[in-house]
């Protein structure tokens, strides 16, 4: 099977074939993932969806790590994509390359990571050391105490014309593509419009070059609220509580496991255990 690179990802951009992207965080969901989508990122939103963390704010690099080489480990074909978590591409250029090169060398192809203008300098300390780097604007999560909650960002003139201006000093430093999250539909399409690379949405409408939903989102695998960009594609948690419970049913009334489902001992022996 053919991989899906970054080169590729840019003819794709180019000719208006739209790119799908969505999250795994263990071999599981990695091999699920894998012939369906384009872009599988191990993203920081391990942390709120299989942690129990109220957001991603407490994902440290160990944990990203474990995550990663399970995903890795499957050796899948979609581009692999390891999210940066908070203080990990803050403090300095050098803790920034040896964390994403961590990365790169447990398997990753690129990595992503929130913010503009103010992590151009990390940016650009990865691209130099060839580690490809996948931007990240809008409502960043990792920003919420800043944004006062998970809102739309991009509504006001002038935050508007900053992510546009933010999304090509991205582009500049050398990002590959750039996830555009939680801003109006309107700003998202003339970011993909003026920009070259691709831009991958959530939560920003039609009018860029690819979508990311999590994993257990588009399968209705999370409980509680539901953003109204997230569009469930089963209703995950229903249909495996269902199947669950019947085999739980089955243990109590002795319907599991049958013969067929369990191995004896030789004919000879029978008698002596027996006795
Ligand atoms: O962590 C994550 O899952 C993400 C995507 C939703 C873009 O950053
Ligand atoms: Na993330």
């Amino acid at each position: 099977v053919e991989r899906v690179t970054i080169p590729v990802l840019q003819r794709w951009k180019e000719e208006g074939r739209r790119i799908a992207m969505t999250t795994a965080y263990d071999a599981v969901t990695a091999r699920i993932a894998d012939p369906i989508v384009d872009i599988i990122l191990v993203g920081d939103s391990v942390g709120n969806v299989c942690l129990g963390f109220d957001n991603t704010l407490p994902v440290s690099m160990a944990m990203m790590n474990h995550h990663l080489e399970a995903v890795a480990r499957t050796r899948p074909r979609a581009l692999l994509v390891a999210d940066m978590p908070f203080l990990s591409f803050h403090l300095s250029p050098e803790e920034t390359i040896r964390n994403a090169g961590g990365f790169l060398q447990r398997g990753a192809d690129a990595v992503k990571l929130e913010g503009g203008a103010k992590r151009i300098e990390m940016v650009r300390a990865l691209v130099d050391c060839e580690i490809p780097v996948m931007g990240h604007l809008g409502l960043t999560p990792q920003s919420v105490n800043v944004m006062g909650g998970f809102k739309v960002q991009g509504r006001k003139a002038d935050d508007a014309l900053r992510l546009l201006d933010d999304a090509h000093r991205l582009q500049e430093a050398g990002c590959f593509a750039l996830v555009l999250e939680g801003i109006p539909a309107e700003l998202a399409a003339r970011a993909t419009e003026s920009l070259r690379i691709p831009t991958i949405g959530i939560g920003a409408g039609p009018g860029c070059s690819g979508q990311v939903l999590v994993f257990h989102d588009v399968l209705g695998l999370t409980e509680g609220h539901r953003p109204k960009f997230v569009r469930a594609y089963a209703n995950g948690f229903q249909l495996l509580q269902e199947a669950l419970s019947r085999w739980a049913a089955d243990v109590r009334n002795g319907a599991f496991p049958t013969s067929q489902e369990s191995y004896r001992l030789p004919e000879g022996l029978r008698d002596t255990v027996a006795n």
